[in-house]
């Protein structure tokens, strides 16, 4: 199973920048990404067509940051699994923290969002983890399992191939705060585990991404890691050879 090393973009960039970037990025990695790893660029939408053409000749897969769960209609403002894939996008982020957490997203429309994506092609990274409270109140087991199983049950065994997970806990995202390898170690174990739970056979294919400051300098421990199965960067993926590194760490 390759190792998946996707990058957030998050809101940042405007066309010109996140042009520059992405070219940059093509030309770093131009036929230097290794056979066991995959490369993704998650832009805000209204770079993704621009982007594809670029990403694509490089070999690295390109991904929307959010989707809607239908294939179309009166929802101003949001955009279909079809839209995503007529740009160019084979994956799509579900759940971010940001969104669970800024937005108010809730665990229903999570999961309605990783099934339709799911059911439509596209490979969805459901994002799941813990605040510093929860944790704090040992409260990590618990939430894992609500995220997971909230969005996972009775999905149809037929699209979970095209499932990855991404483990990010809330505390580490975009704060220099690492989770270490043991908590990572420790959270990857738990989360395989849920996913048997919910999948059965079919949850051995599921990829477990680590998110939470990862950088060029951390990326090759956390990536050694027999639990961990890809990472999922935001702040270091904004610069080319940051994220370079980190492809090649
Ligand atoms: P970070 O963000 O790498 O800046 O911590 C990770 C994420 O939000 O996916």
């Amino acid at each position: 199973m390759a190792q998946l090393i996707a990058a957030n973009w998050k809101m940042y960039k405007t066309m010109a920048e996140a042009t520059a970037t992405a070219t940059a990025l093509a030309e770093r990695l131009q036929g230097r990404i290794p056979s066991h790893r995959e490369v993704l660029v998650c832009p805000v939408f209204v770079h993704l067509a621009a982007l594809a053409p670029i990403l694509r000749d490089a070999g690295i897969a390109l991904g929307a940051q959010d989707v809607y769960p239908a294939d179309e209609g009166a929802f101003t403002g949001e955009v279909s699994p079809k839209q995503l894939q007529d740009v160019g996008c084979t994956h799509v982020l579900v759940g971010h923290s940001e969104r669970r957490h800024i937005l108010g997203e809730a665990d229903a429309l999570i999961a309605a969002k990783t099934r339709v994506a799911l059911e439509r092609g596209l490979a969805v990274v459901l994002c799941i983890g813990e605040t510093l409270t929860e944790r704090r109140s040992l409260q990590l087991e618990a939430v894992l399992f609500r995220q997971v199983s909230s969005a996972l049950t009775d999905l149809p065994a037929a699209v979970t191939e095209r499932l990855i997970v991404a483990y990010e806990p809330v505390w580490a995202i975009g704060t220099g705060e690492v989770a270490t390898l043991e908590d990572i170690d420790a959270a990857h174990g738990l989360v395989r585990r849920m996913l048997r739970d919910c999948l059965g056979a079919s949850a051995a294919a599921v990829r477990i991404l680590y998110g939470g400051s990862v950088k060029p300098d951390n990326a090759g421990a956390i990536l050694q890691l027999d639990t961990v199965d890809g990472v999922l960067v935001g702040g270091a993926s904004l610069d080319a050879e940051s994220f370079a590194r980190i492809v090649l760490a």
